[in-house]
Formats: structure tokens, C-alpha cells, sequence
């Protein structure tokens, strides 16, 4: 008998230690009740958002993850079995699934979509072509309203998230600085991405390199907070605009991050910071979609994968996003 393999969230994390807080367990596969689907997961997306949903503060933008549950996340992968109207057995489809072979969802709880299936390659569902494209997308363009000549700089620049972003600001014609950790990073941002200018934030003092930077910071797509928005503020532009996407060095945090030092920039430079966040647009995935593809197809925009095979190296793949691991798109492949 086939068996369905998922993570349980057993307990909240201590750092970056996830070897006790999720446990992989197994149970016969499930059977969809009325308005539920069964999907095999063809790949999980590893999203650093989801670190949050392990701490136990209730004032995030979802509440706490209860101890006990299987571990939710976005999967890409074929419908096996349906009962709801609008998916049929064979179709790909995306969705809020759970760490595991098989995941039951209800479609209007997990925003998912039957998906297109001329996209030659389906992990783009997960890149140029989803929820971190149209981050990128929204952030670097409505959000941080980039215009041609702008200088935008992005952090974690060489992680999904901010490699899109950095390509969404050349294709606006901005000059690029990218904050990545370590030399590889920098040198693959340049070379492989087309940004105009990395730092290794671990190396490099960023404030000071940053002073360097001609006319100062008109966009700050920022994926991280902490220590780096301090050395980014008294650098931004006059009436420069930070596009808060992220805040990922205190996601391990219990309690509410840490607030920037230096706040009264925002005055003495007047800038705009506007958080952002992906499902209140993901309405408007087909829309970005039909702009974002065509770049895609032109070679404007990539995405680079980093890819682990099997469930159950899972949490090897996941704990890269919050040590620097990664080049790209963390995705755990089961098609095996
Ligand atoms: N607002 C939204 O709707 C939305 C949607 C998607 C993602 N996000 C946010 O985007 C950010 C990136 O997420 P992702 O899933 O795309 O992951 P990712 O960028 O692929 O991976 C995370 C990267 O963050 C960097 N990092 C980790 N801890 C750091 C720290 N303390 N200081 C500086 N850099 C650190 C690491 O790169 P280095 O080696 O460079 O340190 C790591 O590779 C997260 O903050 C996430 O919450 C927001």
C-alpha cells in the first residue's frame, strides 16, 4: 500500500535548529472529502516566510502554527484525486499544500491554480512565474515606484526573492547594488545576473561603501531588516522609497523585530517605507504573469534553482535559507 510521507511541526524551533521541531512521519495516503483535492507534490517550495509561522507571536500577518500539524507549504504537482469543482485528476497545479508527498487541500483555503502547462520548464511556477516573481515584481515596481536612472538596492540579493528583484530593476533601467553574503554570491550576482554592484555584507562595511554610491539610494528592496536597514538608511536619496519585503534576520525571534536605529532618517531624508505582501496581490498573479513570461522567454529574466532531492532531506534544504546556503530558488524535488 502506498503510504503519504509529511513533516509534523512538533515544536517551535530554537534558532536554526530544526531537527527537533519537525518530524517526518507516515500515514495510508488520503482520501479528498467533498471539496478537497489530493495532490502528489512534484516539488516543494522552501520560503523563508514560513520560519515565522514556527514562532508563537500572534501579531505576524498569520497566526502561530500549532504544534502537532503537518507542516504547510507551497507544492507544485499534479492532482491525483478531486471532488472539487474546477480540478480534475492530471491537471498541475500550485497551491498551500503540506511538507509531503501527498497533500489534501481545500482550493479556496490554499490559493490553488491549475497551471500552464506550455511553460517548458514547471519549476518557474515556483520562480520568475510565482509568488516571488510577483513580490519582485510589485516591490521593485509599484512598491518602490523605480524608475530609469534610479539606484536600487536590494539585500539578500542573491536568494529568490532578490534575484528577481534585481533583474526586475535592470529591465526598469536602474543601476543594481546587490547585498549578499560572501564572495561567491557577489561574483555570481554580477557575472550571472547583471547587477551593477555587490557587497558582501559579511566582509564589506556597508555604510561606508554605500556613502560611495552616486546621487545616494532611490529604492531599497529590502529582504532582511536588522543591522543592514541601519547601515541603509543615512544612505538613501532624498525622497527615496524602502520596499519593506522582508525581515529575515529576526524571523527566529520570539517577539517583534527589532526597530531601525536610525528611524529619523526617514524625516531627514523624507522617505516613504511601505510594507508589501504577496497574497494581497496574488489575485493579480495572471496579470504580472503575462508581462513577467515574455521577459522570461526574451532570456531578461532567470531564475536560478537550488535544488534537494527527497523529503526527507527537507530540513538540509530549508535551514540553507537562513544560513546563506543558496544560490536561488530553494526546492526539494520528490519526483524520485
Ligand atoms: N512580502 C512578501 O510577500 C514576501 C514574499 C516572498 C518572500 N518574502 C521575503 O523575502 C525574503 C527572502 O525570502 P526567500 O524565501 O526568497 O529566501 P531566499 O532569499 O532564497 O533565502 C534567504 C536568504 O536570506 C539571506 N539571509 C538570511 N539571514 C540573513 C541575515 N540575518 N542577514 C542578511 N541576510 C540574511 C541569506 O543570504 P545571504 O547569504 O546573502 O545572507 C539567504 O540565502 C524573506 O524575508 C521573505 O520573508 C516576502
Amino acid at each position: 500500500m502506498i503510504r503519504n510521507r509529511f513533516w509534523r511541526f512538533a515544536a517551535q524551533p530554537h534558532g536554526n535548529d530544526f531537527s527537533a521541531a519537525l518530524a517526518l512521519e507516515d500515514e495510508p495516503v488520503p482520501t479528498p472529502g467533498e471539496g478537497e483535492v489530493l495532490i502528489r507534490a512534484d516539488w516543494l517550495s522552501m520560503d523563508a516566510g514560513t520560519r515565522m509561522w514556527m514562532t508563537p507571536r500572534t501579531d505576524g500577518y498569520q497566526p502561530p502554527l500549532e504544534p502537532g500539524v503537518k507542516m504547510m507549504g507551497l507544492c507544485l504537482g499534479r492532482v491525483v484525486a478531486s471532488r472539487a469543482g474546477g480540478f480534475k485528476t492530471g491537471d498541475l497545479v500550485r497551491g498551500f499544500g503540506q511538507w509531503a508527498d501527498y497533500s489534501l487541500v481545500r482550493p479556496e483555503l490554499s490559493d490553488l491554480r491549475v497551471l500552464d502547462e506550455t511553460v517548458t520548464d514547471p519549476r518557474q511556477h515556483f520562480g520568475v512565474l510565482g509568488m516571488n516573481g510577483w513580490t519582485a515584481y510589485v516591490g521593485v515596481l509599484e512598491t518602490g515606484a523605480a524608475k530609469a536612472g534610479d539606484t536600487v538596492l536590494v539585500s539578500a540579493a542573491a536568494g529568490a526573492t532578490g534575484l528577481l528583484a534585481c533583474q526586475v530593476a535592470k529591465i526598469a533601467g536602474c543601476r543594481v547594488i546587490g547585498l549578499a553574503g560572501g564572495p561567491e554570491k557577489c561574483r555570481v550576482l554580477v557575472e550571472a545576473f547583471g547587477v551593477d554592484q555587490a557587497l558582501d555584507y559579511k566582509s564589506a562595511d556597508v555604510e561606508a561603501e554605500l556613502a560611495k554610491a552616486a546621487g545616494g539610494v532611490n529604492v531599497y528592496f529590502d529582504n532582511v531588516g536588522g543591522p543592514l536597514l541601519d547601515a541603509v538608511l543615512p544612505n538613501m536619496a532624498h525622497y527615496g522609497r524602502i520596499a519593506l519585503c522582508g525581515l529575515i534576520a529576526g524571523y527566529a525571534e520570539s517577539g517583534p523585530a527589532r526597530g531601525p536605529a536610525r528611524f529619523d532618517q526617514i524625516l531627514m531624508r523624507r522617505l516613504t517605507i511601505s510594507g508589501f505582501f504577496s497574497p494581497d496581490f496574488s489575485a493579480r498573479g495572471d496579470q504580472i504573469n503575462a508581462v513577467m513570461r515574455p521577459w522570461m522567454e526574451q532570456g531578461a529574466i532567470k531564475m536560478a534553482f537550488d535544488e534537494t532531492v527527497g523529503l526527507e532531506n527537507l530540513l538540509a534544504a530549508y535551514a540553507k535559507l537562513f544560513s546563506g546556503g543558496n544560490i536561488g530558488k530553494v526546492i526539494v524535488d520528490l519526483r524520485g
